[in-house]
């Protein structure tokens, strides 16, 4: 349970918004908890069809906790928590919408690469400064990115760090659509209805061959997860979480 994951159902579609709008909605050990439960639990029951993922106004999300990073850097206490919602997406029985406003920083990016149709407004980024941190590409996006968007343009947003607006990321295949700010839940519960709408055994083979071979997945974030946890702790990770920690605001 978190008091920042708010779960609703419409009809059969199941809503998980991330609600932590003071830390733009930075995702901690207990959120990872709730959405993955969340996503099981609607996996697991016929009544839900669809799953969603929404932030709120100006931030899907500003990734991974820095707090939490800074503390697994110092002393180790780092859970599984985040790796168990990824391998849950990469799992994941149902078709998932999710939409995006403002920012969308590390995981609150890597996230839609597991989804079958993302929206963005004008004003979204797309922002994964892995290498930056001291870390490494997570969420198997290594692996994803590079078939979605091609290498180089992978290569930019996972090597480089460069930041994507909604437009470059609908134009190299990362969202399905930009939408305006106002309208963007109601794209994606269109969305959604339109895939409850669906026959859905029919549409669950069509989504699992589109999708390819889960098991990969599941290796190569397993992979990716064991090289991320490593590099926690580099001195060069250390030194990009301190320096956000106790950063000036000007
Ligand atoms: N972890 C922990 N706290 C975070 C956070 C994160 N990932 N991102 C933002 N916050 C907190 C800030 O510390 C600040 O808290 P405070 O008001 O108590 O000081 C609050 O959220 C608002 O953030 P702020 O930086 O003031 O907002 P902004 O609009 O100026 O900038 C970002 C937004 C996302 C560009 C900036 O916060 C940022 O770069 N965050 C880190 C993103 C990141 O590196 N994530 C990890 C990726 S692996």
């Amino acid at each position: 349970m978190s008091e920042h994951i708010k779960v609703e159902h419409r009809g059969a579609v199941q809503m998980i918004r991330l609600d932590r709008p003071e830390k733009k909605n930075a995702i901690t050990r207990a959120m990872y908890v709730a959405m993955t439960e969340a996503l099981k639990a609607g996996d697991a029951d016929p009544a839900v069809r669809c799953n969603v993922f929404l932030g709120v106004p100006g931030a899907f999300s500003a990734g991974n906790d820095l707090a939490d990073f800074l503390a697994y850097s110092t002393d180790g206490a780092h859970g599984s928590e985040a790796f168990d919602l990824l391998e849950a997406l990469a799992r994941s029985e149902k078709p998932i919408v999710s939409g995006v406003d403002g920012i969308a920083v590390g995981v609150g990016t890597t996230i839609h690469l597991h989804c079958d149709l993302t929206f963005a407004t004008e004003r979204a980024w797309f922002h994964t400064p892995f290498v930056d941190l001291g870390v490494t590409p997570e969420a198997g996006s290594s692996l994803i990115a590079p078939l979605l968007m091609g290498r180089q343009q992978a290569f930019a947003l996972l090597g480089l760090g460069e930041p994507f607006s909604a437009e470059r990321a609908k134009a190299c295949g990362l969202i399905y659509d930009v939408v305006a700010e106002d309208e963007l839940e109601e794209a994606v519960f269109h969305a959604a209805e339109r895939i409850c709408a669906k026959p859905p055994e029919a549409l669950r083979i069509a989504r699992d061959l589109m999708r390819g071979d889960r098991e990969e997945l599941v290796v190569r974030i397993r992979e990716e997860s064991r090289l991320f946890a490593a590099r926690l702790t580099s001195d060069e990770a250390k030194a990009a979480f301190q320096a956000f920690m106790t950063r000036k605001k000007g």
